[in-house]
């Protein structure tokens, strides 16, 4: 079975060609950084445009690149929840046109429950412990930070935990890093910097004071890092400026470490499993494997290729459905919002 998948949630349009075994034959990415790079953050009619003018070249791609052509495909899946409204359309529309012209299957798919499936791709070179449910996922990215139980890898079998009450974990490396005038997206930068960074240096007061809960709190700790730019001014020299970085990452991987021990303890799992744009970042992947070590968890951290925005995550979701015989020709809708429950309401604390 080969499904091709058709990601444009956001600010990258990407395609790939994945097995039923998760095998990743192909996965192009087309990122629109530069296009939002002059506003700090994505702007979502831009979105839509650039998405229109490559979805096309990179559907091309990612089946050159694979080797096959449409009528080798058994569907096709796409993004079609959550995200910008605008940017889902297009995918969701060209999704919908290839498979009625080729006679194929299409499915939808929760971009989280993407993320999630990012842990069963296998890449060249690569041989990842595929995860089995069940088992505790943190998904941390610019626009989603929640815990999941997961007993099974579709949309019903996915429950989440807690999330964050505010911003996203990326969303304050974004945010951050704007502060600091180190571009756009934050967590690259930030993340290359507190590696050369002293994380000790700087007293940066932690993001959130309630320690059991499962819920994040993000928009603290960038305005305690506003409060010490306030005062202290733009670090001018490169140690500074790192090791104020170091700082700010270390709270935030200490916040995302402890509550996703908590979690694992808490659903009496044995398997993490860390997945989102977040996961890319160097200190949060060591620090989650140790933490994982010391209680005996497996920790499963798929490649960055895979924790950042792909379309391969979404065919792999896609695969379990098709091969179901699911088919949602003529009723693919597309909503800003996660079709997973949800326990936390954003700005407004615990449901
Ligand atoms: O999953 P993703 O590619 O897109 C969304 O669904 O949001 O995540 C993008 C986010 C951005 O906020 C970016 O700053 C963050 O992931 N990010 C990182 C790193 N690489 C990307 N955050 C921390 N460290 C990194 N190395
Ligand atoms: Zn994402």
């Amino acid at each position: 079975m080969l499904v091709l998948g058709i990601e444009t949630s956001c600010d990258e349009t990407a395609a790939a060609v994945v097995d039923e075994n998760g095998r990743v034959l192909s996965d192009v990415v087309h990122t629109q950084i530069a296009v939002h790079r002059p506003y700090g953050g994505v702007v979502p009619e831009l979105a839509s445009r650039d998405h229109l003018r490559n979805a096309e070249p990179v559907i091309v791609k990612a089946l050159a690149d694979a080797g096959v052509r449409l009528d080798d495909v058994s569907g096709v899946a796409v993004t079609c929840r959550p995200g910008l409204t605008g940017a889902l359309l297009v995918g969701v529309q060209i999704a919908q046109g290839l498979a009625w012209a080729a006679g194929k299957p299409v499915v939808g798919i929760d971009h989280l429950v993407g993320h999630i499936c990012a842990a069963y791709l296998e890449r060249p070179g690569v041989k990842l412990d595929r995860p089995a449910p069940p088992f505790v996922a943190l998904i941390a990215s610019g626009g989603h930070t929640a815990l999941y139980r997961v007993d099974g890898l579709e949309s019903g079998a996915i429950r989440e935990l807690g999330a964050t009450r505010d911003d996203a974990a990326g969303e304050a490396f974004d945010k951050v890093a704007k502060l600091l005038g180190l571009g756009y997206p934050g967590g690259p930068v930030i993340d290359r910097l507190a590696k050369a960074g002293d994380a000790t240096r700087f007293a940066i007061a932690p993001p959130m004071p309630e320690r059991d809960s499962l819920e994040f709190s993000f928009s603290g700790i960038k305005t305690n890092v506003a409060r010490w730019v306030e005062k202290n001014g733009v670090p001018s020299d490169e140690a500074a400026l790192s090791d104020l970085c170091a700082a700010f990452q270390r709270r935030v991987v200490d916040a995302l470490v402890r509550k996703t021990m908590v979690a694992a303890r808490r659903e009496r799992v044995s398997t993490v499993v860390l997945g989102g744009g977040v996961a890319a970042n160097r200190e949060l992947r060591a620090a989650m494997a140790n933490a994982g070590a010391v209680r005996e968890l497996s920790v499963v951290v798929p490649e960055v290729a895979s924790c950042t925005d792909n379309a391969a995550m979404i065919a792999f979701a896609g695969v379990a459905r098709l091969a179901k015989g699911e088919d949602d020709t003529g009723r693919l809708e597309v909503n800003p919002a996660t079709s997973l429950p949800r326990v936390t309401r954003k700005g407004r604390g615990r449901r």
